[in-house]
């Protein structure tokens, strides 16, 4: 695609954000929310993704990930970021966010946000604007982010039961998203974000017992050496590009070289197949039905007024006030 026709078609996409933002209606968020208090946040988390991304690509995985695995347990108010305490074991030492990276990013831009105004910008809009930058350096759409969002003060590892697991199949996704309010499209084109990324060999090695149906000969064969022997922490790629948002992904689920049995069901149940060949044949398609399940996402059980702060350091819950 030439640069005119792919600058046309992010245009048309910060359209139908616009348009995805006004169908939402009444939210505690807004466009341009630091305008005022804090000009530069974009710009700063921006700068900080960018040069993340340019020592290592495979950020923009960790990034996205992060900002779903915040907003599906609890909504989106950053308690996938605070650390485990004495008497508290936080989200982030759960088994299943063991693997979650980049916390380091967004320790950065924090420390730049609170030098230049102390107190301001949440780490929960840090982990959607993040996010956002960070799919979009990766290949992805852009989208504006509504800012606005506020941080939890509870973080427990038992909430994570809320996250979906590798092994389940279309129609529970279509349930456990639908009751976040996610049409099954947008749970088709969210499960996208899985262009990006690896996974380690105890996510997936079910598939290579019972489900050589449905997977490739020759990605069985790969998988099973990657995974043989003491393979713990042994990883393998969602799909053939996974440092760029594409369209590869439903492409390879076509090919039955779905990595989870939770990507390869998405083609394999009637339910959802058809919206992997649309897809899979019309990228910008996907692009567009993927900013629109993230920025219904990125407004998931949003703590108001008094329910949420703006945390001084993404992993400590403030302290009290002492008055
Ligand atoms: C549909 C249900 C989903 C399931 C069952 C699922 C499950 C998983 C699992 C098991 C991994 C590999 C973890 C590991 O072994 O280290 C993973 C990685 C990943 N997931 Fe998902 N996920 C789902 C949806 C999503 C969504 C909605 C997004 C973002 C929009 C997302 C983004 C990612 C990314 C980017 C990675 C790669 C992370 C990295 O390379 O560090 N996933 N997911």
């Amino acid at each position: 695609m030439g640069t005119t026709n792919k600058n046309l078609v992010r245009f048309l996409l910060a359209v139908q954000a616009a348009a995805v933002m006004a169908g939402l209606g009444a939210s505690a968020l807004s466009m341009d929310y630091y305008g005022m208090s804090c000009p530069y946040t974009e710009w700063i988390v921006r700068g900080v993704v960018s040069e993340a991304l340019r020592k290592d690509p495979t950020l923009a995985a960790g990034l996205l990930r992060l900002h779903f695995h915040d907003c599906f347990v609890q909504g989106c108010d950053a308690s996938v970021l605070i650390d485990s305490t004495d008497g508290n074991t936080a989200e982030k030492d759960a088994p299943a966010n063991k693997s979650l990276r980049g916390y380091e990013v967004i320790d950065r831009i924090k420390e730049i946000l609170e030098s230049q105004c102390p107190g301001i910008v949440s780490c929960a809009d840090i982990l959607a604007l993040a996010a956002r930058d960070a799919v979009f350096m990766a290949g992805g759409p852009y989208y504006r982010v509504p800012s606005g969002r506020r941080d939890g003060t509870r973080s427990n590892a038992a909430d994570t039961v809320a996250l979906p697991a590798p092994v389940l199949n279309a129609s529970t996704l279509i349930q456990l998203f639908g009751s976040h309010g996610f049409t099954t499209q947008d749970m088709v084109a969210l499960s996208g974000g899985h262009t990006l990324g690896v996974a380690h060999c105890a996510a997936f090695k079910n598939r290579l017992q019972s489900e050589t149906a449905t997977l490739d000969a020759s990605l069985a064969a790969k998988l099973g050496s990657t995974c043989g022997g003491d393979s713990s922490s042994a990883t393998a790629p969602f799909d053939r590009t996974s440092t760029a948002f594409d369209g590869v992904y439903f492409k390879e689920l076509q090919e039955r070289r779905g990595l989870l049995s939770s990507d390869q069901t998405l083609f394999e149940s009637p339910e959802t197949k058809g919206i992997v060949n649309s897809f899979a044949a019309n990228p910008g398609y996907f692009f567009w039905a993927f900013q629109q399940g993230m920025l219904k996402m990125g407004q998931l059980d949003l703590k108001e007024g008094d329910k949420g702060e703006v945390r001084k350091k993404c992993s400590v819950v403030n302290p009290p006030p002492t008055w």
